[in-house]
């Protein structure tokens, strides 16, 4: 299997801020291998950890992260969503560059799914300086990054740029053309909104060969349906919920 059966979403969202690195510490003390994790590209070109296309929902910030440089996010606090949960715990949890969230997976033995987030620019502008980074990182040499993307061009870009590294063809319901999509661009991985997923829709892909992963899973009874009928892993927001029921 090319990641695992419980894979933390955002890190691990209901625990720690999402895509930070408290979210993937949280991941790793929850006793998960594999990560999933945002990146998103800035006004200055600098590429970061985050979901959004603007800072309000997370974090202290305001407006579009495109038109923000990487000096603004000093003092921006990615742990205001935990203030009335967890105190002072996560405050002034920053928003991670790429490098920092692949140093910290590495470090931690784990193993990243680096969803690329496209908003409103150029494919390229986002996926070379992505591959950039990636290329000779340690993380990446060793095979624990698998790219995914809704995105179908950062997909065909990624295959025509680095072949080696695998990619996971992303969907929210999968498209009467998903094979012809997802062989386009040589994904090893299909993934899928779990809310969507049938018995007879997991076997359709495993038949093609394709593993299948699905998100987001909060359930542990879903999560169990869903590996018995053969999906290969469930992203979640909460390992716990999952790991009692497996
Ligand atoms: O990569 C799986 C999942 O993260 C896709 O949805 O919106 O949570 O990034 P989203
Ligand atoms: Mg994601």
């Amino acid at each position: 299997m090319r990641m695992s059966a419980i894979i933390g979403h955002r890190g691990a969202a209901h625990i720690a801020p999402e895509n930070t690195l408290s979210g993937i510490k949280a991941a790793y003390q929850s006793g998960l291998d594999w990560v999933e994790l945002d990146v998103i590209l800035m006004g200055d070109g600098s590429l970061i950890m985050h979901h959004d296309r603007t800072l309000s929902r997370c974090t202290n910030g305001k407006g579009e992260v495109l038109s923000k440089s990487i000096g603004y996010l000093d003092g921006i606090d990615a742990g205001v969503l935990f203030r009335d949960s967890h105190g002072d715990r996560f405050f002034g949890e920053p928003i991670p560059t790429l490098l920092q969230a692949l140093d910290l997976v590495h470090a931690l033995g784990m193993g990243l799914n680096l969803e690329i987030k496209m908003h409103q620019h150029e494919v390229g502008d986002l996926v070379l300086p992505v591959l950039s980074v990636l290329d000779g990182h340690p993380l990446s040499r060793q095979g624990r990054v698998l790219i995914s993307s809704f995105n179908h061009q950062v997909l065909l870009l990624c295959k025509q740029q680095r072949p080696d590294i695998p990619l996971g063809q992303l969907f929210g319901m999968m498209p009467k053309n998903w094979l012809s999509l997802t062989k386009e661009v040589n994904a090893v991985t299909v993934h899928v909104n779990q809310s969507w997923l049938t018995e007879a829709k997991v076997k359709t892909v495993l038949e093609q060969g394709y593993e299948l992963y699905c998100y987001t899973v909060n359930d542990g009874k879903r999560a169990k349906n869903l590996l018995d009928w053969g999906v290969s892993g469930v992203f979640t927001d909460d390992p716990a919920a999952i790991k009692c029921m497996l």
